[in-house]
């Protein structure tokens, strides 16, 4: 296949340009870079800063081989695009406008849109098959629909529906003295690192100024607390990454146990392990259980897969949070569209990693070039 004149554009952060711009490489943007090497198809980089949609113009960065540097060039806009970033509110409006182009240019999107929590949870509560994974989840209208919900359950979760990597995140826990505990994580502003945050209230109107200062003004949702299983005090869920090859067949790409820090509310940032392994080694299920575990979960994957893409149109690729209790039932938590593959890359072997990339350009191409046909 002649990929030369086909060019695909990666929506990165403002701040992952300026790295790449000074030659720092950051190793998930490389292995993409590689991926793109491999199946010699031109891969550019570019923020929502570097987009001209007058011109229709993008000053984007490339790897050179020839000069073992990154370049800058100016890029017609992409005939196919992967969004590693969605831009913030300020660039709503020149977002809009990069998608419309595309979209009038017959391009291909292969992670549009970004999944809104109370968005998804609505809409695959419309499908039979996918209701017995969701726990009980509602919009956060009034400090009265968490006061009944709080009534309802003794544990909650509050979550922005457009929030990431836990930092918009917030459990409350109902105490056995009329009060409250909530906790939340807190992201280091200087560096990767961050802290868990635990407080009581001491009454439910003790909790409104906390909450309202954690969120803002951000749409939030109710959920209902998962009872999480545990591994030596610290709560355990799972990501799964599914994603098309090739010909566009969905295929899991490798399912990891999440291990968050003792009594945190998030799972997240942590430890990850291959499901199997975890399972037998740490958790001791027997090799019949996990057997039937992994069926169970490999139909609800799917499910949830196929339900998004019929409400929200083809995805490349896909991220799963989800729970497993104790009594090895299966609980979807959120769905990711940009997943940044953390936990597979933490969890399984290096070529499961690198190969997933090649994977989901290949079937970006594949798929481009069969649907430009069908329009000759
Ligand atoms: N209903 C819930 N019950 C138990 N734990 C939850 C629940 N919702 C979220 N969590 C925990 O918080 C983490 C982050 O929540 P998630 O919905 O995935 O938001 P984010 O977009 O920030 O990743 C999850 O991975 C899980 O560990
Ligand atoms: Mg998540």
């Amino acid at each position: 296949m002649n990929l030369q004149g086909l060019k695909l554009g990666v929506l990165i952060t403002k701040k992952t340009f300026r790295k790449l711009e000074n030659q720092t490489v950051p190793h998930r943007i490389n292995s993409l870079a590689n991926a793109g090497k491999q199946i010699d198809i031109n891969l550019y980089f570019f923020s929502i800063i570097e987009l001209d949609i007058k011109s229709k113009s993008i000053t984007g960065l490339y790897w050179s081989d020839k000069d073992n540097l990154w370049l800058k060039n100016d890029f017609p806009l992409p005939d196919i695009l992967y969004l590693r970033s969605t831009p913030g509110k300020m660039y709503k409006g020149k977002f809009s406008k990069l998608i419309k182009e595309i979209n009038i240019k017959k391009g291909l999107i292969i992670n549009y849109p970004a999944f809104d929590k109370i968005d998804v949870f609505k809409k695959l509560n419309t499908v039979e098959l996918a209701q017995k994974y969701l726990p009980d989840t509602t919009p956060f209208k009034s400090f009265n629909t968490l006061k009944i919900m709080l009534t309802k359950y003794t544990c909650v979760y509050l979550k922005a529906s457009q929030g990431r990597k836990g930092q918009q995140v917030m459990r409350i826990k109902r105490d056995c003295n009329c009060g409250f505990e909530y906790s939340y994580y807190l992201q280091s502003k200087i560096n990767a690192k961050g802290k868990i945050i635990k407080r009581k209230a001491d009454s439910f109107g003790q909790l409104r100024l906390p909450i309202s200062n954690f969120f803002k003004n951000n749409s939030v949702l109710i959920q209902k607390g998962i009872e999480l299983l545990e591994f030596d005090g610290s709560p355990i869920d799972l990501r799964a990454e599914l994603q098309r090859t090739k010909y566009g067949k969905v295929k899991i790409t490798g399912i990891s146990v999440r291990v968050g820090k003792v009594n945190s509310p998030i799972t997240t940032h942590f430890k990850a392990y291959e499901f199997g392994a975890f399972f037998k080694n740490k958790l001791n299920y027997s090799q019949q259980r996990i057997e039937h575990l992994k069926t169970k979960i490999y139909r609800f994957l799917f499910i949830i897969y196929y339900c998004l893409e019929y409400h929200y149109g083809e995805y490349g690729e896909i991220g799963i949070d989800f729970a497993v209790d104790h009594n090895d039932k299966i609980w979807f938590i959120e769905s990711n569209s940009q997943s940044t593959k953390v936990s597979l890359e933490r969890s399984h072997n290096k070529e499961t990693y690198s190969k997933s990339y090649i994977d989901l350009l290949e079937y970006a191409v594949n798929k481009y070039e069969k649907h430009n046909e069908q329009q000759i």
